[in-house]
């Protein structure tokens, strides 16, 4: 289905006080890179389908649905109330940029009838209002990202002044939560970028043999362990230890 044109949603909506804030396809895409969901997908707060068409450009079955009537998907399904599938036979997912004002109502709804994981956009420091059940994992945008107003990103071009994040839960998971990033800025300064080089190349150095054993090294330094009892410990010579030492200490 194509997503209906602008102009047609003011005069045809009879609005409920919920504004339609619609999400760059982009966010999306970058989010459709990190997760795989279940085929079939439930876009709850649909709005004018910007999450639900890209969904569906990437194979899944998605049903759309609102409180109002965009012209898009089904209307007048409040998802905090309507039931959308049989719940016993049916499984599916759950996709959305859904109402602030409802943030948590949403997110427990969501949790309550996905079968397996539920991704929904929000500001990132919303983190705080989810700690009874924290997201497995949060992809945070490094640059901010377009929402459009009524789905007019003309207007809305960079203008937004939230910082976004993707939430994701895994359903039944409770524990700690991992913060991803999505590096979406257009150019990073030179010192960014020479930063994101030497850091990329100093943590795979880490993690070869030599680089662990070095890491152990400072680790029991730290703990201030002898260099000859960090030598007996580690099986290298009391002169490398030494040596390594002054390199990094
Ligand atoms: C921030 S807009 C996002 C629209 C769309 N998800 C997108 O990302 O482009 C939130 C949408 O939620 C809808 N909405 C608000 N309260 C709702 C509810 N209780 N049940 C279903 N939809 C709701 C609004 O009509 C609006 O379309």
């Amino acid at each position: 289905m194509s997503l209906p044109a602008q102009k047609s949603v003011r005069s045809s909506v009879e609005r409920h006080e919920n504004d339609l804030y619609t999400t760059d396809p982009e966010a999306v895409r970058q989010l459709l890179k990190r997760e795989k969901f279940h085929v079939d997908v439930l876009e709850p707060c649909a709005g004018l389908g910007h999450i639900s068409e890209e969904l569906s450009k990437h194979g899944y079955n998605v049903t759309s649905s609102d409180i109002n009537d965009y012209g898009y998907g089904t209307p007048n399904r409040d998802f905090l109330t309507d039931f959308f599938f049989d719940e016993h036979t049916q499984e599916f997912d759950i996709v959305t940029n859904p109402p602030y004002n409802l943030a948590i109502d949403m997110v427990q709804r969501a949790l309550l009838i996905a079968k397996q994981k539920v991704a929904m956009l929000f500001p990132y420091w919303y983190i705080t209002k989810f700690y009874w059940m924290p997201p497995r994992r949060v992809y945070l945008f490094t640059r901010k990202i377009d929402i459009a107003k009524d789905g007019n990103f003309d207007a809305y071009h960079n203008k937004n002044m939230k910082d976004y994040a993707w939430f994701v839960w895994d359903v039944g998971y409770y524990g700690d939560t991992i913060i991803k990033y999505i590096v979406n800025n257009k150019r990073v300064t030179k010192q960014v970028e020479k930063l994101e080089k030497e850091y990329s190349d100093m943590s795979k150095y880490w993690n070869t043999s030599k680089g662990n054993m070095k890491k152990e090294v400072l680790r029991l330094h730290s703990e201030k362990f002898s260099n000859r009892e960090i030598g007996r410990r580690l099986n290298i010579d009391e002169k490398t230890v030494r040596n390594w030492l002054k390199e990094n200490v």
